[in-house]
């Protein structure tokens, strides 16, 4: 029997690479080699992909007015700050063409396709990422161009059947920012059936990540938001009127592309 062994050196640098990551939102003024952007794009297409169906299309976006015009309607400053930018779609249209070619019609119910493809999109996207970030590029993925997607599907000349799922900003760092915290690992890890979690492992939850971020200025940095907690994000982004606004935007982009 022939076992195959990952070389341990390799590991370790993309476990390094995974490791250190941090979003990051300042760039110098230089444009990335346009050749490592092509590099990171194939490397997406190596991710795994639901039956083979390869359903995403990734739009680099390295004109200065569209970036800027893009920027404006999704409202993203980090975008507006970028050199470049990669737009991740979920494509079905595509799939759509090559089972015509193969004879038959798509029969996926609409939401099935949508979420196939965004799964695929996401494993390829961050397949992307990682390769960007080894090459010392800093990353930022801009949830905003799903949230204004109904604003950005004619700039991109979107054809039906597809919806960008996110956008990357993309440049050399111009901050050093430190690793962001996460929730402790036993909130997210489950053995053989979900375990629910304690209230008083929840409450510790809110005050670690409202702490470490507290200490980096995070919110004062990238919001200028004085006095403003994890916690108060919580109540800001998941709940209250914030979301309710841009599931407006989303609803009319499904129902454009989806039907849904
Ligand atoms: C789908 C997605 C959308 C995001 N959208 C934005 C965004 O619009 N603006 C932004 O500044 N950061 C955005 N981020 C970055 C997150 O804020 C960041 O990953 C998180 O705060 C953790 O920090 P870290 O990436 O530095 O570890 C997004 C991340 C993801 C995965």
């Amino acid at each position: 029997m022939t076992i195959f062994v990952v070389s341990p050196m390799k590991t370790d640098d993309i476990i390094k690479v995974m490791n250190e990551h941090r979003s990051i939102r300042f760039f110098k003024p230089i444009q990335p080699d346009l050749q490592i952007i092509h590099n990171a794009i194939k490397i997406a297409q190596r991710a795994p992909t639901a039956c083979s169906g390869q359903m995403y299309s990734f739009i680099i976006i390295n004109d200065s007015k569209i970036l800027l015009e893009l920027s404006e309607r999704v409202k993203s400053s980090v975008l507006k700050r970028a050199p470049l930018a990669i737009i991740g779609c979920a494509d079905v249209y595509r799939l759509k063409e090559l089972v015509s070619l193969a004879d038959e019609t798509l029969t996926m119910e609409p939401y099935t396709a949508l979420l196939q493809a965004t799964i695929d999109t996401s494993l390829a996207f961050q397949n992307l990422n990682l390769y960007l970030e080894a090459q010392g590029l800093g990353t930022c993925f801009i949830g905003s161009i799903l949230s204004y997607s109904d604003e950005i599907i004619d700039l991109l000349k979107l054809p039906p059947l597809t919806l960008p799922i996110a956008g990357l900003a993309i440049g050399y760092p111009d901050e050093n920012p430190p690793k962001r915290p996460r929730i402790a690992t036993e909130l997210i890890m489950h053995h053989n059936f979900y375990s629910q979690p304690t209230k008083a492992a929840l409450i510790d939850a809110i005050t670690y990540m409202s702490t470490l971020l507290e200490q980096e200025g995070y919110y004062k940095k990238y919001a200028n938001k004085e006095n403003y907690t994890w916690k108060d994000h919580l109540k800001s982004k998941f709940g209250g009127k914030w979301m309710k606004n841009i599931e407006t935007h989303l609803k009319k982009s499904l129902q454009m592309q989806f039907k849904l």
